[in-house]
């Protein structure tokens, strides 16, 4: 009965909030849960098993107070057949639990395999989409959407829709019991419960305002502290621990005190519906004894009566608080099928092209106009042509925000160009299956990136099926292996998530390796404008000569040794191509690269 009225309490509270959508969520439709039933569709026989053990359990649950009835009207007679009544009971019971048994386990299993499927679904659609997806969406947003938005989906698939089926068998079928065994104290009873629940789902609703509230408080509280976890060198360098001590102490109290807040409502609440609804038992338990004593009710049928009573009552505690879950998982859902319905922006044709299998490439760009998706009305390149033989290299240099890097993200096809083409080996890449395309290309970024792994899998990176020694040769050449044999477990060394625990010089030469490894035709190297040390920045050009030998190159420069190497020079700016020429024609010019030059030499 406790537990009844527990549950009464949490489903005043979530009548309440089913009705106030949560800030964060966009507008929540039912039918936005018809987006799972893709999902579901495969296991429509598990779903028909589990609503039948559904079905069979809450019959027999509602013969529990009938036994009951029958055992005290006739069981306590002397002479009786008590024992066979015992053994009755206590078969129910038996059936029952397996019954339930079987439902939780057959619900939940598809809860969890809908979940997997889902989240698998989510994930592989959220690494096909192109840049400019990830330009509007914060990935923060996508994990969350992974993570808590299929975990709310779970809870529903895998308990709150069965639950609620139950407790909905269970309060119809109560009610129907209830009139039943007494129609006069079912009709007593239902006015009294109305009279004690409505006021109280006003309270439910200002208990659900707070608890909402105390949530927003314990994210802002580890927002802050997730921020600044994540800068704790800057934060002791301007040693601010402090201040940052204070400012989490501040957020933590005014989650405290609206916690607080909430607890003091809800445990007004509760002394309220514990009084009411037990009051309201009590009373028709009165009326009912009566009736007893006048001898035109049977003590079994009171027995009864109130066992259904309870049941009823459970049975809308619970309806009332899956009905907030359900909600809350449509708008859950709604988002994942957002993600699920994105499409990428860059597709491969229906009839690719397939790339001559030529160890060297030649690029050519032709009239080439781009802008970013977020930045229509500024070019990025504009009318950029320009030829590159197979086996050249060519450096582009420029100020920063030339466009340099964006030739990179045209020529790997992140985007499209607007006006104009890119050719390979004469062919126009949208044209090209991407895949096959990024596979004759090899990146050296700005910024390398380093996965939380060993060496090996990092260097392995550039090529899955690399052999240890293909690692090993790649890394000499690019003059990684010198410091990687150094480290405590030389290949084996884990490098720490983003690569924390290496040099810049050191990240960078294993990005070098890893191109290195996959061996491309094309070699697109990105240098990093972060300044090395002379000695690791000796090293890194090192390896970045070897990865060039016998292959076309073309890559952003910002120091002048790196410059002197290329066979040609481009120089860019403001989206446009202002010289080409060999370094010591260009300097002969006097142009903007000889200006570049002397301000390089310079300092
Ligand atoms: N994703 C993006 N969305 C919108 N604009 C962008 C984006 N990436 C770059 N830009 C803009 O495009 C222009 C060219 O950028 P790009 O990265 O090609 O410069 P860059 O020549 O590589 O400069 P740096 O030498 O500093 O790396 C800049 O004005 C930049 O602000
Ligand atoms: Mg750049």
């Amino acid at each position: 009965m406790n537990a009844s009225i527990d549950s009464t309490a949490n489903a005043v509270a979530a009548v309440a909030s089913a009705e106030t959508p949560r800030a964060k969520l966009p507008a929540r439709r039912l039918s936005d849960l018809s987006g799972l039933w893709p999902f579901l569709r495969p296991y429509r026989g598990k779903i028909l098993l589990a609503f039948v053990l559904l079905c069979a359990a809450s019959a027999t649950m509602l013969t529990v107070p009938l036994a009951l009835r029958d055992l005290i009207d006739h069981g306590f007679v002397a002479g009786s057949a008590i024992n066979s009544h015992f053994i009755g009971l206590f078969g129910v019971a038996l059936l029952w639990g397996f019954l339930v048994a079987g439902r939780f386990y057959v619900v939940s299993w598809i809860g969890e395999r809908v979940t997997a499927d889902l989240r698998s679904a989510v994930y592989s659609r959220t690494l096909t989409q192109s840049p400019e997806f990830f330009e509007t969406t914060k990935t923060g947003e996508v994990v969350s959407r992974l993570t808590a938005d299929t975990t709310l989906v779970q809870t529903v698939v895998g308990s709150s829709i069965s639950m609620g089926l139950r407790s909905s068998f269970q309060f119809v079928g109560g009610m129907v019991m209830l009139a039943v065994t007494s129609l006069k104290l079912f009709a007593i009873i239902l006015v009294l419960l109305l009279v004690v629940v409505l006021p109280l789902i006003a309270v439910g609703r200002g208990v659900k305002r707070l608890s909402r509230e105390s949530q927003d408080r314990i994210a802002d509280t580890s927002a802050v502290a997730g921020e600044i976890l994540n800068a704790i060198p800057t934060v002791q360098a301007f040693t601010h621990e402090q201040f940052e001590i204070d400012r989490y102490d501040r957020s933590v109290e005014q989650s405290f005190v609206s916690a607080i807040r909430r607890t003091q409502l809800r445990a007004g609440m509760s002394a309220g519906i514990i009084t009411g609804v037990f009051g309201a038992i009590v009373f028709v338990l009165w009326l009912g004894a009566q009736s007893v004593v006048a001898g035109s009710m049977t003590a079994g049928d009171l027995a009864s009566f109130i066992v259904y009573a309870g049941l009823t009552a459970g049975g809308v505690g619970v309806v009332a608080e899956v009905w907030g879950d359900v909600m809350r998982a449509a708008g859950a859902t709604g988002r994942l099928m957002e993600l699920l319905a994105a499409e990428p922006v860059i597709r491969k044709p229906a009839m690719p092209e397939k790339l001559p299998e030529s160890r060297l490439a030649s690029v050519r760009f032709e009239q080439v106009r781009f802008h970013y998706p977020s930045r229509p009305k500024t070019a990025a390149l504009d009318g950029v042509s320009l030829d590159i033989r197979e086996g050249e290299t060519v450096a582009l240099v420029g100020p920063s925000g030339a466009g340099k890097t964006t030739m990179f993200q045209l020529l790997l096809r992140f985007y499209d160009v607007a006006g104009g083409a890119i050719r390979i080996n004469g062919i126009d890449i949208r044209k090209l299956d991407p895949a096959e395309l990024r596979s004759h290309i090899g990146i050296v970024p700005q910024d390398a990136v380093i996965f939380s792994a060993d060496a090996f899998e990092n260097i392995r990176y550039g090529r899955a099926d690399a052999s240890d020694a293909e690692v090993i040769e790649a890394a000499r050449t690019a003059r990684a292996d010198e410091f990687i044999v150094r480290l405590p477990e030389g290949y084996k060394t884990f490098l720490g998530e983003r690569g924390v625990r290496l040099s810049g010089g050191q990240r960078q030469r294993i990005a070098i390796a890893r191109a290195v490894l996959k061996n491309p035709p094309l070699l697109l190297l990105d240098e990093a404008t972060s300044a090395l040390d002379a000695e690791s920045e000796a090293l890194v050009q090192r390896g970045l000569e070897a990865a060039m030998q016998n292959r076309t190159t073309l890559i952003i420069a910002h120091r002048l040794s790196t410059v002197q190497r290329a066979d040609r020079l481009v120089v860019m700016e403001d989206g446009r191509i202002v010289e080409i020429g060999t370094p010591a024609e260009l300097k002969r010019n006097g142009g903007l690269y000889a200006r570049l030059a002397s301000l390089q030499l310079a300092s």
